[in-house]
């Protein structure tokens, strides 16, 4: 079995926890990981306001229990961020206006949650090239810094073949899908077509881990 190689990494709501960065990666140690939790929280903020956004929600959520067998002690971390991924579209927390960040500020100022969680989604599916977009980078990268590539891998792999509905769906009819839906001229557009090739490079990595595995 092939397993992605893995961070001391647990995480939750239970109070704040224990973080460190290394080489401007994004690590933690912490109490425990709590997937019920994630799922509560982003059902509170998405399923009325945004149900078409939670139905992609609850399918990449789906997606990533999947994963189990090469996530190893990550499996719930990365579920977790599955579930917390689009938090930030809602209405009841966007305020920059990007939810990437939105989602993660959120779960750290008002959840208190686990730092590598909250890095996990800021920088999700390529938030920084999108951050660039919009002259938000360097505000995304210095309250949240990357995750390890392995588990922004895992994350990317779930929301990329999961479409705005829930339904599995391939990489490539994703990529087309939000391009569609955003408009040739939009900014989302711009930034999806920079972060393309690494979206599709990650979905390939964990697609081989699994055969693997
Ligand atoms: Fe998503």
């Amino acid at each position: 079995m092939t397993t992605v190689k893995t961070v001391p990494v647990k995480t939750s709501q239970e109070g704040p926890a224990t973080s460190l960065n290394v080489h401007g990666i994004c690590h933690s140690v912490s109490s425990m990981v709590n997937p019920e939790w994630a799922e509560a929280t982003a059902r509170a903020l998405l399923e009325e306001p945004l149900p078409r956004r939670w139905s992609h929600t609850q399918g990449v959520a789906g997606t990533a229990r999947t994963l189990a067998s090469i996530l190893g002690d990550n499996a719930d971390l990365i579920v977790a961020a599955a579930w917390l991924h689009d938090i930030g579209y809602s209405p009841a927390i966007a305020v920059a206006g990007f939810h990437p960040l939105d989602g993660a500020r959120h779960l750290r100022d008002h959840e208190h949650a686990d730092q590598l969680l909250c890095c996990l989604v800021a920088h999700h599916s390529c938030a920084i090239i999108e951050a660039a977009e919009r002259g938000l980078a360097e505000d995304l990268v210095s309250e949240f810094p990357a995750p390890p590539a392995e588990l922004a891998d895992a994350v990317i792999y779930c929301d990329m073949t999961t479409g705005p509905d829930g339904q599995r769906t391939p990489v490539t009819q994703r990529l087309t899908e939000i391009g569609e839906r955003y408009g040739p001229g939009d900014l989302v557009t711009r930034a999806l077509t920079r972060s393309a090739p690494e979206l599709t490079a990650a979905v390939s990595r964990i697609a081989r881990n699994m055969v693997g595995s």
